[in-house]
């Protein structure tokens, strides 16, 4: 009985049903990670027009593991996006939500935690206040324009109401404050005395993937030291990004026109958004099925039939499932590094430094002022100058 209150010794035994949300508990901690980067840095960075980007390049150039944490900073949401997409398409395979209501609700939690992790990735992408940073606070309040009714007034809400300690107060207590709500409903409350063996289990059990991070942290930084040595200008072609995420949603105004625009990114994320959320409550659970479905009814099914065959041993039902999770998380990687590859992730510098009198990190004249730079007003040199900023300029 002693052993079994050890933690350190219960977190290096199998437990069954953990391992059932491997992905989840992988993307635990990598919240977890992010929670602690981010602690750190934020005792270094000075939200403020004038002292956000010079602290950055402070923490980036001089402060000790600074480069180091921020890159992981950076990296550790991809991997978190990564697992849970995983974590979420093997939920709906399974019917995790079915069993009674408690699980619908778990399902929900983690459908809504998407939105908090969006307006995460929007709002750490504005504040180091580079300048892709600037191009987001100009950027993004445009796109509420295609919104019907109350877009225009939107636009200039969010234009106006742009200050970085604003965007800093819900990067770093607002939204953690909702995740942590969130995430309380969703499995905190479940683990209570148990988090830290299944912690330390899935940290783990997810070590390869981590020294993975640290490489691309260490190997594919943000450059940050563009005055002593600027990037090429499509730098970071292919190296994913995590505002990709955000972006797709932005895409269909560059490469689509009209009517399909608001279609497609509005109407249609939308749909999505709400079908996933609500999958569990109009899906039936099995026991519910069976008590409809007359049998002759069922035998009628054969695409049923052949899947029930397919999934007869469990062993069988393993590979079925591995290779029909691995297919679907290729295919939207896959779609997504297609869209997006063009996107020079990491050369803007190379054109917005000092030398070119285009400085960082300061607003430059034609902040929030579209009198001054007409550019700004336009969605499609904003999109172009950010994937071809070689040929739109
Ligand atoms: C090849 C050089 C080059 C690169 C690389 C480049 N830009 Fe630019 N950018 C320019 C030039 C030149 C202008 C001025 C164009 C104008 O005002 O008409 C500009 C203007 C802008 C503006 C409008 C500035 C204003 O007047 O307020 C934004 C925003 C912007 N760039 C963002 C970016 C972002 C984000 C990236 C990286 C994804 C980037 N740029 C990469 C050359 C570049």
């Amino acid at each position: 009985m002693e052993k079994e209150n050890n933690w350190f010794v219960s977190a290096f035994k199998p437990e069954k049903r953990n391992w059932k949300h491997y992905f989840g508990g992988f993307a635990f901690v990598t919240i977890f990670l992010q929670l602690l980067t981010g602690f750190y840095i934020m005792f270094f960075y000075d939200p403020t027009l004038d002292n956000a980007y010079k602290s950055i390049q402070y923490i980036s150039n001089e402060l000790f593991m600074g480069s180091l944490t921020r890159n992981l900073h950076r990296w550790i949401p991809a991997l978190m996006l990564i697992a849970i997409f995983i974590h979420t398409v093997r939920s709906l395979l399974r019917k995790d939500f079915l069993p009674d209501r408690h699980k619908k609700v778990l399902w929900l939690t983690g459908v809504l935690f998407t939105l908090p992790l969006f307006l995460f990735l929007a709002t750490g992408l504005i504040i180091p206040w580079e300048w892709k940073g600037y191009f987001f606070m100009e950027m993004i309040p445009n796109y509420f324009e295609f919104l019907p009714v109350v877009g225009p007034a939107m636009k200039k809400f969010f234009i106006e109401s742009f200050t970085i300690p604003r965007y800093y107060v819900i990067h770093v207590v607002l939204l953690p404050l909702i995740s942590i709500v969130l995430l309380e409903y969703h499995i905190l409350r479940k683990l209570k005395k148990r988090i830290f063996p299944y912690m330390l289990k899935h940290t783990v059990v997810a070590l390869p993937f981590f020294i993975l991070l640290f490489v691309l942290a260490v190997k594919i930084p943000i450059p940050s030291n563009a005055e002593v040595m600027p990037p090429m200008p499509l730098e970071g072609q292919w190296v994913f990004s995590p505002e990709w995420i955000f972006l797709t949603v932005l895409l269909p105004i560059m490469k689509v026109k009209g009517a399909l625009v608001p279609i497609l990114s509005i109407a249609f994320p939308i749909v999505l958004f709400l079908g996933f959320a609500f999958i569990p409550y109009f899906l039936k659970s099995k026991a519910e099925a069976s008590s409809d479905a007359t049998p002759k009814k069922r035998a009628s099914n054969a695409f049923i039939r052949f899947w029930h065959n397919l999934k007869k041993t469990s062993f069988r039902r393993k590979v079925v499932n591995f290779v029909i999770v691995t297919f679907i998380t290729l295919s939207f990687s896959g779609l997504l590094l297609f869209a997006h590859y063009e996107s020079p992730t990491l050369g803007c510098n190379s054109c917005h430094n000092i030398y070119r009198g285009m400085r960082m990190g300061i607003p430059p004249e034609t902040f929030k002022d579209r009198g001054k730079n007409p550019v700004l007003e336009d969605n499609d040199w904003m999109m172009n100058h950010w994937y071809y900023p070689n040929e739109i300029w």
